[in-house]
Protein backbone atom coordinates (compact mmCIF):
# COMPACT_ATOMS: atom_id res chain seq x y z
CA UNK A 1 0.00 0.00 0.00
CA UNK A 2 0.86 3.36 -0.83
CA UNK A 3 0.25 6.60 1.10
CA UNK A 4 -0.73 9.80 -0.27
CA UNK A 5 -0.25 13.47 2.00
CA UNK A 6 -2.23 16.30 0.96
CA UNK A 7 0.28 19.72 1.85
CA UNK A 8 -0.52 22.02 -0.70
CA UNK A 9 -3.62 24.90 -0.08
CA UNK A 10 -3.23 28.42 0.98
CA UNK A 11 -4.48 28.38 4.30
CA UNK A 12 -6.35 31.58 3.93
CA UNK A 13 -8.23 31.11 7.37
CA UNK A 14 -4.82 30.68 9.43
CA UNK A 15 -3.43 34.37 7.45
CA UNK A 16 -1.71 35.93 8.71
CA UNK A 17 0.71 32.69 9.61
CA UNK A 18 0.04 31.53 5.87
CA UNK A 19 1.39 34.40 3.87
CA UNK A 20 5.12 33.43 4.98
CA UNK A 21 4.68 29.55 6.00
CA UNK A 22 2.44 26.69 4.72
CA UNK A 23 -0.14 25.91 6.97
CA UNK A 24 1.01 22.20 7.57
CA UNK A 25 4.02 23.52 9.38
CA UNK A 26 2.36 25.07 12.40
CA UNK A 27 3.27 23.32 15.27
CA UNK A 28 1.26 21.63 17.80
CA UNK A 29 2.91 20.74 20.77
CA UNK A 30 6.07 21.89 18.98
CA UNK A 31 5.74 19.34 16.07
CA UNK A 32 4.87 20.44 12.47
CA UNK A 33 1.15 18.98 11.96
CA UNK A 34 2.06 17.44 8.61
CA UNK A 35 4.66 15.32 10.63
CA UNK A 36 1.98 13.35 12.95
CA UNK A 37 0.44 12.10 9.30
CA UNK A 38 3.77 11.20 7.93
CA UNK A 39 4.42 9.40 11.34
CA UNK A 40 0.72 7.94 11.32
CA UNK A 41 2.21 6.55 7.72
CA UNK A 42 5.14 4.76 8.93
CA UNK A 43 3.50 3.29 11.67
CA UNK A 44 0.85 1.41 9.92
CA UNK A 45 4.02 0.55 7.71
CA UNK A 46 3.50 2.88 4.66
CA UNK A 47 6.75 3.26 3.67
CA UNK A 48 5.86 5.08 0.44
CA UNK A 49 4.59 8.14 0.64
CA UNK A 50 3.99 11.29 -1.62
CA UNK A 51 3.46 14.56 -0.55
CA UNK A 52 1.36 17.07 -3.34
CA UNK A 53 2.52 20.44 -2.74
CA UNK A 54 1.68 23.50 -4.06
CA UNK A 55 4.53 26.01 -6.28
CA UNK A 56 4.35 28.89 -3.18
CA UNK A 57 5.04 26.39 0.03
CA UNK A 58 6.84 23.41 -1.84
CA UNK A 59 9.97 23.98 -0.76
CA UNK A 60 9.61 25.07 2.42
CA UNK A 61 7.73 21.40 2.90
CA UNK A 62 10.48 19.86 1.33
CA UNK A 63 12.91 21.34 3.42
CA UNK A 64 10.93 20.11 6.97
CA UNK A 65 10.29 16.72 6.10
CA UNK A 66 13.12 15.56 3.68
CA UNK A 67 13.21 12.63 2.15
CA UNK A 68 11.38 10.73 4.91
CA UNK A 69 14.42 8.65 6.52
CA UNK A 70 13.61 10.89 9.40
CA UNK A 71 10.72 9.28 9.80
CA UNK A 72 12.06 5.88 8.51
CA UNK A 73 9.94 5.83 5.12
CA UNK A 74 10.69 7.25 1.11
CA UNK A 75 8.79 10.63 0.47
CA UNK A 76 8.52 11.57 -3.22
CA UNK A 77 7.04 15.26 -3.86
CA UNK A 78 4.34 15.87 -6.17
CA UNK A 79 3.42 19.52 -7.65
CA UNK A 80 -0.10 20.43 -8.14
CA UNK A 81 -0.02 23.67 -9.83
CA UNK A 82 -3.24 25.16 -9.28
CA UNK A 83 -5.24 24.68 -6.23
CA UNK A 84 -8.76 23.12 -8.20
CA UNK A 85 -9.23 20.39 -5.56
CA UNK A 86 -8.69 17.55 -3.58
CA UNK A 87 -10.02 14.98 -6.30
CA UNK A 88 -7.21 16.93 -8.91
CA UNK A 89 -4.35 16.34 -6.22
CA UNK A 90 -5.49 13.11 -6.69
CA UNK A 91 -5.47 12.76 -9.98
CA UNK A 92 -2.04 14.59 -10.10
CA UNK A 93 -0.64 12.25 -8.32
CA UNK A 94 -2.24 9.17 -10.47
CA UNK A 95 1.44 8.32 -12.18
CA UNK A 96 3.02 7.65 -8.41
CA UNK A 97 0.02 5.77 -7.10
CA UNK A 98 -0.45 3.62 -10.21
CA UNK A 99 -2.23 0.50 -9.24
CA UNK A 100 -1.50 0.11 -5.53
CA UNK A 101 -4.15 0.75 -2.93
CA UNK A 102 -3.31 3.96 -0.55
CA UNK A 103 -4.45 5.96 2.18
CA UNK A 104 -4.94 9.79 1.44
CA UNK A 105 -4.45 12.04 4.52
CA UNK A 106 -5.14 15.98 4.23
CA UNK A 107 -2.14 17.07 6.31
CA UNK A 108 -3.62 19.61 8.18
CA UNK A 109 -5.88 16.70 10.04
CA UNK A 110 -4.79 15.18 12.50
CA UNK A 111 -6.47 11.70 14.47
CA UNK A 112 -5.66 10.85 17.90
CA UNK A 113 -5.75 6.83 17.15
CA UNK A 114 -3.88 6.99 13.81
CA UNK A 115 -4.87 4.49 11.29
CA UNK A 116 -3.15 1.46 11.98
CA UNK A 117 -6.89 -0.57 12.84
CA UNK A 118 -7.99 0.93 9.42
CA UNK A 119 -5.26 0.13 7.43
CA UNK A 120 -5.75 -3.71 8.96
CA UNK A 121 -9.56 -3.70 8.15
CA UNK A 122 -8.99 -1.71 4.74
CA UNK A 123 -6.55 -5.30 3.80
CA UNK A 124 -8.70 -7.33 5.32
CA UNK A 125 -12.12 -6.62 4.34
CA UNK A 126 -10.97 -4.84 0.66
CA UNK A 127 -13.86 -2.75 -0.25
CA UNK A 128 -13.75 -0.55 -3.05
CA UNK A 129 -13.28 2.57 -0.26
CA UNK A 130 -13.24 2.73 3.28
CA UNK A 131 -14.10 6.59 4.69
CA UNK A 132 -14.01 7.95 7.99
CA UNK A 133 -16.96 9.42 9.91
CA UNK A 134 -17.18 11.61 13.24
CA UNK A 135 -20.23 13.22 14.29
CA UNK A 136 -19.96 17.05 15.08
CA UNK A 137 -21.92 19.80 15.95
CA UNK A 138 -20.96 21.82 12.32
CA UNK A 139 -21.72 19.53 9.83
CA UNK A 140 -22.28 22.33 7.41
CA UNK A 141 -18.38 22.90 7.19
CA UNK A 142 -17.69 19.55 6.44
CA UNK A 143 -18.26 16.43 3.65
CA UNK A 144 -21.08 14.75 4.79
CA UNK A 145 -22.62 11.40 4.99
CA UNK A 146 -25.97 9.95 5.18
CA UNK A 147 -26.28 5.78 5.64
CA UNK A 148 -28.63 3.31 5.10
CA UNK A 149 -28.35 0.22 6.42
CA UNK A 150 -24.35 0.72 8.22
CA UNK A 151 -23.69 1.25 3.99
CA UNK A 152 -22.52 4.61 2.41
CA UNK A 153 -25.90 6.10 0.92
CA UNK A 154 -25.09 9.75 -0.37
CA UNK A 155 -22.36 12.04 0.29
CA UNK A 156 -22.40 15.94 -0.08
CA UNK A 157 -20.01 18.49 0.51
CA UNK A 158 -20.65 20.77 2.61
CA UNK A 159 -24.27 21.09 2.53
CA UNK A 160 -26.39 24.09 3.71
CA UNK A 161 -29.02 21.88 5.13
CA UNK A 162 -27.06 18.68 6.49
CA UNK A 163 -29.26 15.63 6.59
CA UNK A 164 -26.66 14.08 9.42
CA UNK A 165 -24.03 15.42 11.66
CA UNK A 166 -21.36 12.58 10.27
CA UNK A 167 -18.58 14.44 8.85
CA UNK A 168 -15.59 13.01 6.40
CA UNK A 169 -12.68 13.09 8.37
CA UNK A 170 -9.35 13.88 6.01
CA UNK A 171 -8.22 10.54 6.05
CA UNK A 172 -9.64 8.35 3.14
CA UNK A 173 -8.73 4.73 1.99
CA UNK A 174 -8.85 4.07 -1.98
CA UNK A 175 -8.24 1.20 -4.41
CA UNK A 176 -7.58 2.62 -8.09
CA UNK A 177 -11.15 2.56 -8.99
CA UNK A 178 -11.16 6.03 -7.14
CA UNK A 179 -9.18 7.66 -10.61
CA UNK A 180 -11.82 7.19 -12.84
CA UNK A 181 -14.51 8.49 -10.58
CA UNK A 182 -12.81 11.47 -10.22
CA UNK A 183 -12.03 11.76 -13.96
CA UNK A 184 -15.98 11.63 -13.94
CA UNK A 185 -17.02 14.66 -11.88
CA UNK A 186 -17.46 18.10 -12.37
CA UNK A 187 -16.30 21.38 -10.34
CA UNK A 188 -18.02 22.33 -7.82
CA UNK A 189 -19.43 25.67 -6.72
CA UNK A 190 -16.11 26.98 -5.14
CA UNK A 191 -14.83 25.52 -8.09
CA UNK A 192 -12.83 22.50 -7.02
CA UNK A 193 -12.98 18.59 -7.89
CA UNK A 194 -14.76 17.80 -4.83
CA UNK A 195 -13.04 14.07 -3.29
CA UNK A 196 -16.46 13.90 -1.47
CA UNK A 197 -18.00 14.06 -5.45
CA UNK A 198 -15.36 11.26 -6.64
CA UNK A 199 -16.42 9.30 -3.42
CA UNK A 200 -20.51 9.72 -4.48
CA UNK A 201 -19.11 8.68 -7.90
CA UNK A 202 -18.10 5.08 -6.77
CA UNK A 203 -21.21 4.88 -5.00
CA UNK A 204 -23.09 5.44 -7.85
CA UNK A 205 -21.83 3.23 -9.83
CA UNK A 206 -22.26 0.19 -7.35
CA UNK A 207 -18.80 0.37 -5.81
CA UNK A 208 -18.11 -0.59 -2.51
CA UNK A 209 -17.50 2.16 0.31
CA UNK A 210 -17.26 0.80 3.50
CA UNK A 211 -18.02 3.85 6.63
CA UNK A 212 -15.70 3.40 9.46
CA UNK A 213 -16.93 5.60 12.34
CA UNK A 214 -14.07 7.85 14.25
CA UNK A 215 -14.57 7.25 18.05
CA UNK A 216 -10.82 8.89 19.67
CA UNK A 217 -10.30 12.68 18.48
CA UNK A 218 -10.19 14.18 15.41
CA UNK A 219 -9.19 17.62 14.46
CA UNK A 220 -9.07 19.57 10.66
CA UNK A 221 -6.53 22.16 12.39
CA UNK A 222 -8.20 24.64 9.26
CA UNK A 223 -8.17 27.45 11.97
CA UNK A 224 -6.58 29.22 14.98
CA UNK A 225 -9.15 27.75 17.40
CA UNK A 226 -8.61 24.33 16.39
CA UNK A 227 -4.94 24.59 16.35
CA UNK A 228 -5.34 25.69 20.05
CA UNK A 229 -7.42 22.50 20.51
CA UNK A 230 -5.24 20.62 18.71
CA UNK A 231 -2.24 21.60 20.79
CA UNK A 232 -4.81 21.22 23.84
CA UNK A 233 -5.49 17.43 22.86
CA UNK A 234 -2.17 16.35 22.30
CA UNK A 235 -0.38 17.88 25.43
CA UNK A 236 -2.79 16.08 27.57
CA UNK A 237 -0.78 12.60 26.35
CA UNK A 238 2.66 14.20 26.99
CA UNK A 239 5.28 12.54 28.94
CA UNK A 240 7.07 14.19 31.31
CA UNK A 241 10.56 15.26 30.88
CA UNK A 242 12.90 17.78 32.02
CA UNK A 243 16.20 18.07 30.66
CA UNK A 244 16.62 21.54 30.43
CA UNK A 245 18.19 23.79 33.29
CA UNK A 246 16.14 24.84 36.04
CA UNK A 247 16.90 28.10 38.82
CA UNK A 248 14.91 28.83 41.40
CA UNK A 249 11.78 27.36 39.21
CA UNK A 250 8.62 25.62 39.48
CA UNK A 251 7.50 22.71 37.29
CA UNK A 252 4.01 21.04 38.19
CA UNK A 253 2.08 18.35 36.17
CA UNK A 254 3.55 17.32 32.80
CA UNK A 255 5.91 19.56 31.61
CA UNK A 256 8.26 19.12 28.81
CA UNK A 257 11.58 21.26 28.80
CA UNK A 258 13.69 20.15 26.51
CA UNK A 259 17.07 20.36 26.62
CA UNK A 260 19.21 23.59 26.46
CA UNK A 261 16.14 25.30 27.62
CA UNK A 262 16.71 27.53 30.99
CA UNK A 263 14.07 28.56 33.35
CA UNK A 264 14.91 31.44 35.93
CA UNK A 265 12.48 31.89 38.69
CA UNK A 266 9.78 31.10 36.48
CA UNK A 267 6.45 28.75 37.15
CA UNK A 268 5.38 26.47 34.46
CA UNK A 269 2.02 24.51 35.00
CA UNK A 270 1.26 21.41 33.03
CA UNK A 271 0.57 20.16 30.49
CA UNK A 272 3.08 22.70 28.53
CA UNK A 273 5.88 22.00 26.28
CA UNK A 274 9.20 24.44 26.27
CA UNK A 275 11.68 23.81 23.41
CA UNK A 276 15.15 24.05 23.01
CA UNK A 277 17.26 27.43 23.37
CA UNK A 278 14.08 29.02 25.14
CA UNK A 279 14.96 31.32 27.87
CA UNK A 280 11.93 31.88 30.19
CA UNK A 281 12.46 33.86 33.17
CA UNK A 282 10.04 36.15 36.27
CA UNK A 283 7.72 34.58 34.17
CA UNK A 284 4.74 32.08 34.27
CA UNK A 285 3.37 29.46 31.77
CA UNK A 286 0.11 27.77 32.44
CA UNK A 287 -1.58 25.09 31.10
CA UNK A 288 -1.91 23.92 26.96
CA UNK A 289 1.19 26.06 26.23
CA UNK A 290 3.53 25.02 23.71
CA UNK A 291 6.76 27.32 23.34
CA UNK A 292 9.29 26.69 20.50
CA UNK A 293 12.83 27.00 19.87
CA UNK A 294 14.66 29.77 20.99
CA UNK A 295 12.02 31.79 22.16
CA UNK A 296 12.45 35.05 25.07
CA UNK A 297 9.76 34.80 28.18
CA UNK A 298 10.48 37.97 30.52
CA UNK A 299 8.55 39.62 33.12
CA UNK A 300 5.04 37.76 31.32
CA UNK A 301 2.47 35.41 31.74
CA UNK A 302 0.93 33.00 29.08
CA UNK A 303 -1.38 29.82 28.68
CA UNK A 304 -3.35 28.05 26.09
CA UNK A 305 -1.07 29.43 23.42
CA UNK A 306 1.09 28.30 20.95
CA UNK A 307 4.35 30.33 20.84
CA UNK A 308 6.49 29.68 17.57
CA UNK A 309 10.59 30.13 17.32
CA UNK A 310 12.35 32.24 17.45
CA UNK A 311 9.66 34.95 19.24
CA UNK A 312 10.42 37.27 22.48
CA UNK A 313 7.86 37.96 24.59
CA UNK A 314 8.53 40.51 27.52
CA UNK A 315 7.09 43.17 30.37
CA UNK A 316 3.66 42.69 29.76
CA UNK A 317 0.78 44.08 32.22
CA UNK A 318 -1.68 40.99 31.83
CA UNK A 319 -1.57 36.78 30.58
CA UNK A 320 -1.59 36.42 26.88
CA UNK A 321 -3.86 33.32 26.27
CA UNK A 322 -5.84 31.66 23.79
CA UNK A 323 -2.87 32.85 21.26
CA UNK A 324 -1.09 31.70 17.94
CA UNK A 325 2.47 33.93 17.94
CA UNK A 326 4.04 33.43 15.01
CA UNK A 327 7.86 32.58 14.08
CA UNK A 328 10.76 35.96 14.91
CA UNK A 329 7.67 37.76 16.74
CA UNK A 330 8.48 40.80 19.25
CA UNK A 331 5.65 40.94 21.59
CA UNK A 332 6.76 43.84 24.56
CA UNK A 333 6.37 46.88 26.43
CA UNK A 334 8.13 50.62 24.40
CA UNK A 335 10.68 52.47 26.57
CA UNK A 336 9.31 56.21 26.04
CA UNK A 337 6.37 57.94 26.42
CA UNK A 338 3.37 58.61 24.99
CA UNK A 339 2.07 55.64 26.45
CA UNK A 340 0.60 53.76 23.74
CA UNK A 341 0.16 51.02 21.96
CA UNK A 342 2.47 50.23 18.81
CA UNK A 343 1.91 47.34 16.56
CA UNK A 344 3.57 46.45 13.05
CA UNK A 345 1.41 43.49 12.00
CA UNK A 346 1.01 41.10 8.97
CA UNK A 347 -2.13 41.38 6.76
CA UNK A 348 -5.05 39.69 8.52
CA UNK A 349 -3.90 39.92 11.66
CA UNK A 350 -6.29 39.44 15.03
CA UNK A 351 -4.85 42.01 18.00
CA UNK A 352 -7.26 42.32 21.28
CA UNK A 353 -6.36 44.45 23.56
CA UNK A 354 -7.89 44.60 27.22
C1 LIG B 1 -12.07 18.87 3.10
C2 LIG B 1 -13.11 17.98 2.42
C3 LIG B 1 -14.28 17.72 3.38
C4 LIG B 1 -13.74 17.10 4.67
C5 LIG B 1 -12.64 18.00 5.27
C6 LIG B 1 -11.97 17.30 6.44
O1 LIG B 1 -12.62 20.14 3.32
O2 LIG B 1 -13.56 18.63 1.24
O3 LIG B 1 -15.19 16.84 2.78
O4 LIG B 1 -14.81 16.93 5.57
O5 LIG B 1 -11.63 18.31 4.31
O6 LIG B 1 -10.94 18.07 7.00
P1 LIG B 1 -11.75 21.50 3.12
O7 LIG B 1 -10.67 21.44 4.14
O8 LIG B 1 -11.23 21.45 1.72
O9 LIG B 1 -12.72 22.62 3.34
Amino acid sequence: MRGLILSGGKGTRLRPLTHTSAKQLVPVANKPVLFYGIEAMAAAGIDEVGIIIAPETGAEIQAAAGDGSAFGITIEYIEQDEPLGLAHALLTAEPFLGQSPFVMYLGDNLLRDGIVNLVDTFRTDQPDALILLTPVPDPEHYGVAELNDGRVARLVEKPKEPQTDLALVGVYMFTSSIFDAARSIEPSWRGELEITDAIQALVDRGLRVDPHIVHGWWKDTGQVQDMLEANQLILDDVKESIEGELVDSRVEGRVVIAEGARLERATVRGPAIVGHGTRITDAYIGPYTAIGEDVTITHAELEHSIVMSGSSISDLEYRIEASLIGKNVRIGRGPTLPKAYRFVVGDNADVQVL
